[in-house]
């Protein structure tokens, strides 16, 4: 499939098989994720994925029992990094170790600084929630691309999610994505206009 295709294919599949997808397909897949684009490349997502059974089960009256938790292959649960200050350290490392002059990256590390100085922890929340839709496009193109089906989800309580998944206090589950091998048909697409969209 062309990625014309694979956009106009992709659906929001409403339940699962419960098939597995091979774990190197999933593997594949994590990699498009993790190579998302995010500003100032501080990537303010970390992922939980989720295999087992029970943990899903546990999970289904906190999603609105939709049947996507508990019949996927495997569940993502894209969370918000709200820790930002630790990504840009992370990136200073990661210029340095590859060699770069100090004066080639402290200038951008400490515009950095100074952007994660002017945000409340509110904001911080929200900006590395943007990120993560970026990143959640890529997952839902990406499993299309790969041969099977996923459903972005916004539908589900993240303070129930933080609890049953034990999530440290910077990481905020933000959406999630059950991926698998869809047990349904996709509906005709219902788009707005191009006249409604484009001005
Ligand atoms: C942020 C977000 C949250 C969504 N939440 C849910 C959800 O909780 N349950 C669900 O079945 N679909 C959910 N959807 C899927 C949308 O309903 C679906 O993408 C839309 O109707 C368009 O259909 P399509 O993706 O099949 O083209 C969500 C989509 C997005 C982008």
């Amino acid at each position: 499939m062309d990625f014309k295709e694979i956009v106009m294919k992709r659906y929001a599949s409403k339940e699962f098989d419960g098939k597995k997808i091979p774990q190197e397909k999933v593997d594949e897949l994590l990699e498009l994720i993790r190579y998302s684009a995010s500003s100032f490349n501080l990537q303010t997502w970390k992922v939980k994925v989720i295999e087992d059974q029970e943990t899903k089960d546990k999970l289904l009256a906190a999603s609105m029992n939709q049947p996507q938790i508990t019949t996927c292959s495997h569940l993502l649960v894209f969370c918000a990094d709200a820790n930002i200050m630790s990504n840009i350290k992370k990136i200073e490392k990661m210029m340095k170790d590859a060699g770069v002059p100090e004066a080639g990256y402290k200038g951008y590390i400490d515009m950095m600084i100074g952007f994660e100085s002017s945000m409340n922890d509110a904001k911080r929340v929200e900006y590395a929630k943007e990120q993560v839709f970026i990143a959640l496009g890529n997952a839902l193109n990406g499993a299309a691309s790969l041969g099977f089906d996923s459903c972005p989800m916004g539908g589900f309580n993240p303070v129930e999610f933080k609890k049953i998944l034990e999530l440290p206090e910077n990481l905020h589950p933000a959406v999630l994505c059950p991926i698998g091998y869809g047990a349904d048909e996709p509906k005709p697409k219902m788009r707005f206009s191009k006249e409604d969209v484009f001005f």
